[in-house]
This record gives C-alpha cells, sequence and structure tokens, in this order.
C-alpha cells in the first residue's frame, strides 16, 4: 500500500513532477529551484565535450545551449525511447552510418565543400563493403531506431539522475515533516501505447523502468506506470484532491465532488451514464480518453474498484510534428537558425506565430514568422489542426452517446487558439453537447450556456503529473 507518491509526468517537451505526501494530501508539483516556470522542467540534456571531460546540462540549462562546437543538445528523447526499433514490413535496416551517408543533407553538405557526386557514391559504397568485412556474414545489423533507442536510454538515465537529485532537494524546502521523501516509490505517466494493466510488460516501459531503477527511483510496487490521459482525466476532474472515507477507504465521491460528475455518482435516473472526453496535445503524442461510467441511476458503490471504463488511444503526433514542418516550410536561412536554436528561444518563436500570429526577430536575419512567411505558417498550422480533428472525430465515432459528457483540452498544444477551437468544435460533431469544458484561455459563456472551467497552467500542463499521483490510482484503498 503507498501511502505516499511521486508521479512523474515525463514529458518529451517538459517534466512535471507532482507529490502526495500524505492519503489525504491534495496531490501538489513540486517546485525546481532555477526553472522558469517553478513545476516544470524542460527534458533536454547537452553534452558539453568542450573540456578535458563532458559536462552534462540538463533543464533549464541544457535548454538555453546552441547544439555545435563541442556542445550536444538532446531533446524529444521521449519519442526514440518510444519508437520500436523493429523496421517496418518491407522497409529496410538502415545503420546510422548508412543514413547519413544516403542523406539529401550529407549531398548538400558534399556539394557545398565542392565534393563531386561520384566521390559521394564511392563513399557509400566503400562504407557498405567495410561494413559488411567488419560484421561478416548473418550479423545482426541494429537499425537506426535501434541506435536511437539505445542513446534514449542513456540520455533518460542520467535525465532521472539528475531529475531525483531536483526533486528531492525541492522536498527538503518544504516545510519540515520528518517525511523520508527518499523512500516515496515513484509512478511515471506514459503514452496510451498499452491497456493500464499492460503498461509494465510494454518493452519501452521495461527500459524507462530498467533505466529509474538505476537512477534510484523506487518504483511504486502495484502500478508504476499509468497511461497519460487517463492520468489527465483524474487530476482534472478531482482537481487534485484525495479523501479517505471514516473507515479508509478511498471516497471517490469526494473526490469529485467539484464537477458535474458528483450528480450522477450520487444516483439520478436522468443522467445515468457519464463520459469525460480528454484530448491532451503534447509535443511527441495526441493523447484522447474517454472515461465512462453507467451508474443505472443508482449511487455509485466503489468498493469494488474505480468503476470507470477507460478507451484511451495516444496518437504519435504532436506540437513537435508541427514544429517540423514550420521548420521545412521557411527559407534555408530562417529554418538553419531554427535548427539550431536554443530550445527556449524556439519556445518563444513557436509561440509568437501561433498564438499572437506575430513574427520574431532574430538579429542578422529579420523577422521570423512575419508577413512574408505566414501563408506557408498558417498551411502548417491548418494541416496540423486538420490531422488532429481527424483523429478526435474518428476516436468520438466509436463511442457510445451518454446522458452527461465533460470536455477536457489539456497539453501545450491546446494553447494555440486555432488547436483549441478547432478541437471543441470537432468534438461537438453531430450534436453532441458537453454540459462543462475544461481547457486553457476559455472564455465565460453567457448566462444559461454550459460551464467552462478555464484551466490555469498548473492544470493545462501538470493535470497528469497531479491525476497520476492521485489517490485513485491506488488499488489498496478500494
Ligand atoms: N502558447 C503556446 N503556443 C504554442 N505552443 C505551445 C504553447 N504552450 C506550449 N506549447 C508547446 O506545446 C508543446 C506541448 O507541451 P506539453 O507540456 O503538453 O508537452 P509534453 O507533455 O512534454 O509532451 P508529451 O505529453 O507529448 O510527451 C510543447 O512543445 C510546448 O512548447
Ligand atoms: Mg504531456
Amino acid at each position: 500500500m503507498a501511502e505516499r507518491v511521486f508521479c512523474v509526468d515525463f514529458g518529451s517537451a517538459y517534466t512535471k513532477v507532482a507529490l502526495r505526501r500524505d492519503p489525504t494530501a491534495d496531490s501538489a508539483l513540486l517546485a525546481c529551484a532555477g526553472a522558469d516556470v517553478d513545476f516544470w522542467v524542460p527534458t533536454v540534456v547537452a553534452v558539453d565535450r568542450r573540456g578535458a571531460d563532458p559536462r552534462l546540462e540538463f533543464g533549464d540549462r541544457a535548454a538555453d545551449l546552441r547544439s555545435g562546437g563541442g556542445i550536444d543538445v538532446y531533446t524529444n528523447f521521449k519519442k526514440d525511447l518510444f519508437t520500436a526499433p523493429t523496421s517496418a514490413p518491407g522497409k529496410p535496416v538502415v545503420s546510422p552510418l548508412d543514413a547519413l551517408l544516403q542523406s539529401e543533407e550529407f549531398v548538400t553538405l558534399a556539394a557545398r565543400y565542392g565534393v563531386q557526386s561520384p566521390q559521394v557514391a564511392a563513399l557509400r559504397s566503400m562504407a557498405a563493403a567495410a561494413r559488411t568485412l567488419v560484421a561478416g556474414p548473418g550479423e545482426r545489423v541494429v537499425s537506426l531506431e535501434g541506435h536511437r533507442q539505445a542513446n534514449a536510454v542513456k540520455l533518460v538515465y542520467n535525465f532521472f539522475l539528475w531529475l531525483r537529485k531536483q526533486v528531492l532537494d525541492a522536498c527538503a524546502r518544504l516545510p519540515a515533516s520528518g517525511l523520508k521523501f527518499e523512500d516515496f516509490p515513484v509512478r511515471v505517466t506514459v503514452p496510451a501505447v498499452a491497456p493500464s494493466s499492460d503498461l509494465a510488460s510494454h518493452p519501452s516501459c521495461k527500459l524507462l523502468r530498467e533505466a529509474l531503477h538505476r537512477a534510484g527511483w523506487p518504483l511504486h510496487a502495484e502500478q508504476p506506470f499509468v497511461a497519460e490521459p487517463e492520468a489527465n482525466a483524474i487530476g482534472i476532474l478531482t482537481k487534485a484532491a484525495n479523501a479517505l472515507t471514516r473507515s479508509g477507504r478511498v471516497n471517490l465521491g469526494q473526490m469529485f465532488n467539484k464537477g458535474p460528475l458528483i450528480t450522477v455518482m450520487k444516483g439520478d435516473h436522468n443522467y445515468p451514464t457519464y463520459r469525460a472526453l480528454v484530448i491532451d496535445v503534447g509535443a511527441y503524442t495526441t493523447d484522447l480518453a474517454a472515461l465512462f461510467i453507467d451508474t443505472g441511476g443508482n449511487p455509485v458503490e466503489t468498493a469494488d474498484g474505480a468503476g470507470f471504463g477507460v478507451t484511451q488511444r495516444s496518437v504519435p503526433f504532436g506540437v513537435s510534428d508541427l514544429d517540423q514542418s514550420v521548420r521545412a516550410a521557411l527559407p534555408p536561412d530562417k529554418k538553419a537558425w531554427l535548427e539550431s536554436a536554443p530550445h527556449k528561444e524556439f519556445q518563444t518563436f513557436q509561440r509568437t506565430y501561433s498564438g499572437e500570429s506575430k513574427g520574431y526577430r532574430v538579429a542578422g536575419l529579420g523577422v521570423i514568422g512575419g508577413e512574408p512567411d505566414r501563408p506557408a505558417l498558417s498551411a502548417c498550422l491548418d494541416q496540423f489542426t486538420q490531422r488532429l480533428t481527424d483523429e478526435v472525430t474518428k476516436f468520438c465515432a466509436a463511442l457510445p452517446s451518454v446522458s452527461m459528457q465533460e470536455l477536457v483540452l489539456t497539453g501545450g498544444g491546446n494553447n494555440i487558439p486555432a488547436v483549441r477551437d478547432a478541437l471543441i468544435a470537432a468534438a461537438q460533431t453531430g450534436g453532441v453537447r458537453f454540459v462543462k469544458t475544461h481547457a486553457p484561455d476559455l472564455k465565460r459563456g453567457k448566462a444559461g450556456a454550459p460551464l467552462v472551467d478555464k484551466l490555469d497552467e498548473t492544470f493545462a500542463r501538470g493535470g497528469s503529473a497531479l491525476g497520476g499521483a492521485s489517490l485513485y490510482f491506488e488499488r489498496s484503498y478500494y
């Protein structure tokens, strides 16, 4: 039985950590000293090889660095961890060296240095021949994804080692409690790559588990992993509250009493079925979840479990894909600048062009995303939004109709007004109505209009970590 727990929402762009220090304490996000925004840290690792020994930097300090000149900045390594190394059928296995030699970038670089194309072709065949000689017949050639995943495991280990120190330091700054925080188990939220009960045996979660263990994190014994969308829904719907009944069982009635769900849980013949639809637009994945309950109009009996049926899907498509298409759509000099820009500068550019429709001024280069770039950037945003709305429409089409629904929009991608508005519209396809919508930057409707819950950053970005730390996931309290 875990009375106390940490939950790490290991985000592709930002990592957030929540703590539940007692069974009935509210889950709370932990402040990381020196972080620009106190409860999250950029999921970035940098290796500085300029000195005698390589030096590692993490989080905000790494996000300030630019790759090149002996510094390598690693971002998006969560994606590499969760990308299966087995190649798709029919797709040849390519080593990283071959991928480099065969790439368009390599050809461009060769041309820039005056290397003739027959020389490039000769180099390619020489490398292939040398590899065959060295490897010998039948020896396994590791795929590009395999190399990337192995590298990601090393980065994840180092990142979690550093994160552990940040988390324990943050706990040491809390009012004295006599608690031994270093013994608290951790649960990690991961994309919904498998049903919740099977997550721990998923190959990528096994690698993550091993890295966490080596980095000194004691894992939660019963449920070390929880799917991001489900954790997110619980965080938002409970508003991070945890409660026990007098007999020491989880008190779901009290935990969910902040919203319309409580009407259903108490037993109401007009509202026997309920669903919370969650759309979390992250950097790497867009996570969709539907939490469903059918009370038959009777009060919910939670002794046998939480009572929600969960349908969830993680689509490997997120803001990092938008970033990639935006870079590709810009003129070469702007593309090149954005490719090597420090993580933090890129984020500022991201916010200005997608939210305020403004450009970002760069010394010596002019404005990126100004008037001349607008048509190209708008097209990228339109395509991104279209793919997301298609996914939402497909996901919702397979869900049964219910008597009451709430809509929850979270993740950094929902900070983009065009994305958020399109997703709200897509979720209402076919006349579906939500009694309450939770999202960042929502305007309150007129009297009688459906309820809105304007999420602040704590819930819009920290909802998964808060929910993952919830008593809801402690089966021993049911
Ligand atoms: N106002 C904004 N405008 C544009 N993009 C934004 C805005 N706010 C945040 N983002 C971007 O949204 C992305 C997703 O942020 P989020 O914190 O949800 O990602 P994550 O949880 O790390 O990713 P994942 O859950 O996929 O692993 C980030 O790339 C972030 O920079
Ligand atoms: Mg996320």
